[in-house]
């Protein structure tokens, strides 16, 4: 088979990775790609929500598999576009229609399909700009911290959590008469707040059938002990040593079942990957969104850890197969930490060259901003690498990628030195 991965980042080249130890995996290619992937596929210049140019790319080199990264493309419809054309529509797509991808695209409809499918999530109201008065006497029967939430696609943005009920009144009214967020905070979600313990699970489903895949925790704030800005990930583990199969079990009756009934329910076509941000409150689970795709770095520590030959099991999702498989996962645990360049997620530099890359002798680097500037593997992005390890016990898998980063430097190169303090 030929295969297709669309984006650019970590998760990406896992997926790469993963995919070209497949003895089913013939041409591999990756639009835009990265350093990282450029070694192992073949980079095409092609933006992940270019579907013309996609198109053309995918006739030209006689792609049998599209494997979408980023959730852009799948909410723009690039499943709905390939589908609806003569020349692609036998071309498989791991990830949904834009009728599934709303259950990230839009906050609104998610709270809407867990409460029509009994799922437990936090208690909520939605406001437009004509409903701000409302939105804002809402927030006064509320008790702090509120939880504000954009409607739509934000690049993760577009989650506030504020102290203070008139702070929390200005920023609705921002969100809803000042497109703070652009047109994705025209409507905003209201929440309860759940305080807890973070987790993800991960699903792959085809629309029937389903497999959990194993769970990860990302580290998602900039400074140690989780203090400073939000960022995309600055590290991950998996398993979560709190996720008990006692919690799972839970998880998996509570949550995943009813997630994948209700897609089936509701006729939405489905045939990816479910990404599902849960809180422990106590000893329950609440989840407080669905991602239609796998999370960076969360892909990091989790592809590597399915022993599964990963293109079968996308192959079986995309032809509704996936109750013929069997999913196999390492005992083994995995850590990934990003390495950032200094600054982010604020402004920062790019181009900055890479060195030490060849001086790795265990684990395995993701590329994630990347790119290659005449031979050199140099800085492109914020988030720059992120060091996977494997290991029996989880805290030897961090220590192993930590030693894998002395190696590695770059000017100005940051990453946090915490990662799984809290476990
Ligand atoms: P989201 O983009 O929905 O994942 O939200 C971003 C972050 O905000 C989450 O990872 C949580 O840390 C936090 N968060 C979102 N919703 C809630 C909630 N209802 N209660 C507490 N924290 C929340
Ligand atoms: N690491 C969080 C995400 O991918 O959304």
């Amino acid at each position: 088979m030929n295969i297709l991965v669309l984006g650019s980042g970590g998760r990406e080249h896992t997926f790469t990775h993963q995919i070209a130890k497949s003895p089913k995996c013939g041409a591999l290619y990756v639009a835009p790609g990265n350093a990282g992937t450029a070694k192992i596929a073949t980079n095409l210049p092609i933006g992940v929500t270019d579907f013309q140019s996609i198109k053309t790319a995918v006739l030209d080199h006689n792609i049998d598999m599209v494997v979408v990264g980023p959730e852009d493309p799948l909410v723009q419809g690039i499943y709905d576009y390939f589908k609806s054309d003569d020349q692609l529509a036998q071309i498989m797509i791991i990830g949904p229609s834009a009728a599934g991808a709303a259950l990230e695209g839009s906050k609104e409809r998610a709270k809407e399909f867990m409460s029509a499918h009994g799922i437990p999530t936090a208690a909520y109201a939605s406001f437009t700009q004509e409903t701000l008065a409302q939105g804002k006497a809402f927030l006064e029967t509320l008790n702090p911290p509120y939880v504000l939430k954009a409607d739509g696609l934000a690049a993760g943005k577009g989650v506030l959590i504020l102290q203070d009920l008139d702070q929390a009144k200005s920023e609705l009214e921002a969100m809803l008469a000042h497109a703070k967020f652009g047109a994705a905070s025209a409507k905003v979600v209201i929440e309860e707040f759940l305080d807890g313990i973070e987790l993800s699970v991960f699903v792959l489903t085809d629309g029937q059938n389903y497999k959990v895949l194993p769970t990860a925790k990302d580290y998602k704030r900039i400074g140690e002990g989780d203090q400073g800005l939000n960022t995309g990930g600055m590290g991950a583990v998996s398993p979560v040593p709190f996720a008990s199969s006692d919690f799972m079990e839970k998880i998996e009756t509570r949550i995943v079942k009813p997630t994948v009934a209700g897609i089936k329910k509701e006729g939405l076509v489905y045939q990816g990957f479910i990404f599902i941000g849960l809180i422990k409150v106590g000893d329950d689970p609440f989840v407080i969104e669905y991602n239609v795709r796998m999370g960076d770095p969360e892909t990091e520590v989790v592809l590597p850890r399915i022993k599964t030959d990963l293109l079968e099991l996308l192959q079986a999702t995309a032809n509704g197969q996936l109750d013929q498989m069997t999913l196999e996962v390492t005992q083994e645990s995995a850590a990934t930490i990003m390495a950032v360049s200094g600054g982010y997620p604020e402004a920062y530099e790019k181009g900055k060259t890479i060195h030490g890359l060849d001086q790795v002798d265990q684990g395995v680097v993701f590329h994630a901003g990347t790119a290659l500037d005449s031979g050199d593997v140099v800085t492109s992005g914020g988030r720059v690498l992120a060091v996977t390890s494997l290991d029996e016990e989880f805290r030897q898998a961090i220590k192993k990628s930590y030693q894998t980063l002395s190696k590695i430097s770059f000017d100005k190169m940051y990453y946090r030195k915490d990662i799984g303090f809290d476990l």
